[in-house]
């Protein structure tokens, strides 16, 4: 009998199984909205056990946690604040940052960038604490399989004075780990604020060597695009208002494809968001029929109750992707990371011994 081949492989259906044994890579994930269900209820009983406080409180937050799968779309903003009010001190910011890095290994990630947002709490923890506490969850974390590194996001609502307190902790905490911080994101509401109050701190930062990856046209917002377009991050977020299709311009599709610049799509997160309409009307299909570099993405796969791997069977099902696209597409999202050439290529070399074993199976 011979061993099986790749074009064999390309005829195999897509499964669940085969989605969570591809090896993959996350390149945008929030910590806060990527905790899951386990993570919260035992941040939120590690809390109560320290301040005995309110019940009714309590009680709320427990019945929206335990929604799990079936979340409606106000529940699933209620989290982040829910997140927010659990991850007030080091010691949660670790836990929180160890066991999203463990969901992500357990499901087949074997590189994930993870993105945060640092705040402080009055006499408990500085920005500068919150990057150095996810900075020791990550060295201290024991799966061996995930590489990890750390982009830090700026709020787009929070103002100026934040961004730049932002700025300064991250660079000084950049300087001490230039290998393991490796990016700054703009992020937040797109209702709120104003991208040109944060392109002089986003400059700032790539001056100092750090990758850019800026949240883009999730809400129609042309002129927004454009200048985002114009300052060329490194990567986008989203990109969901560009096509001519769904709230942008012919002229601004191509400015988006000239560019060249790799955009993290999160299929779940835009359609539950209500962003886009439904995983076959996505603006993915636009992108990947002109070979654009995507890569997939959870966004907030505690939010959203999704996985990686589940992102790449819902792409896979609403497209009409086989099994090699899909492995082109993981290989690929590789060279849009912002590992090192030395660390892509290590992560390369381990995907395809992955496959060549599958192929063989
Ligand atoms: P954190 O930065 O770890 O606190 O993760 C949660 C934060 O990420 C939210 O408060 C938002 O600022 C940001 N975020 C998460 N998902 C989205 C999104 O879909 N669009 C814009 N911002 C987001
Ligand atoms: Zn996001």
């Amino acid at each position: 009998m011979r061993a099986g081949t790749s074009d064999d492989n390309m005829m195999l259906q897509v499964s669940d199984v085969f989605c969570k044994r591809l090896p993959k890579v996350e390149l945008h994930a929030h910590l806060n909205g990527s905790l899951s269900t386990k993570t919260l209820r035992e941040l939120a009983n590690l809390q109560k056990s320290l301040s005995g406080s309110d019940d009714a409180v309590w009680n709320i937050q427990e019945a929206i946690i335990e929604h799990g799968q079936k979340r409606t779309l106000e529940e699933c903003f209620q989290l982040f604040g829910i997140a927010h009010s659990l991850t007030t001190t080091p010691a949660a910011v670790y836990k929180a940052t160890q066991d999203v890095i463990k969901e992500f290994a357990d499901d087949g990630v074997l590189y994930l960038e993870l993105r945060s947002t640092p705040r402080s709490v009055p006499g408990v923890m500085s920005k500068a604490q919150y990057i150095q506490a996810m900075v020791d969850a990550i060295q201290n974390s024991t799966d061996g399989q995930i590489l990890v590194k750390l982009m830090v996001s700026l709020d787009r609502q929070q103002g100026q004075e934040s961004a730049s307190e932002t700025l300064d902790a991250v660079l000084t905490a950049h300087s001490q780990n230039p290998k393991l911080i490796v990016g700054l994101d703009l992020s937040g509401d797109p209702m709120k604020g104003s991208l040109t109050d944060y392109l002089p701190s986003l400059a700032h930062a790539r001056n100092a060597g750090l990758k850019i990856s800026i949240h883009c046209a999730e809400i129609p917002n042309p002129d927004e695009v454009e200048k985002i377009l114009d300052f060329h991050p490194d990567r986008l977020g989203h990109c969901t208002c560009i096509h001519p299709l769904y709230g942008g311009s012919q002229e601004l599709w191509i400015k988006l494809l000239n560019s060249h610049i790799p955009v993290e799509l999160c299929l779940t997160s835009n359609v539950k968001c209500g962003t886009a309409e439904s995983y076959k009307k996505h603006h993915f299909i636009h992108l990947f029929s002109v070979k654009h570099p995507v890569v997939l993405a959870t966004d907030d796969k505690g939010v959203f109750s999704t996985s990686l791997s589940e992102e790449y069977m819902l792409t896979a099902d609403s497209h009409g992707l086989s099994r090699e696209q899909l492995w082109q597409m993981a290989l690929s999202s590789i060279d849009y990371t912002f590992a090192s050439e030395e660390e892509k290529n290590q992560l390369k070399d381990m995907f395809l011994q992955i496959k060549q074993l599958s192929d063989v199976q």
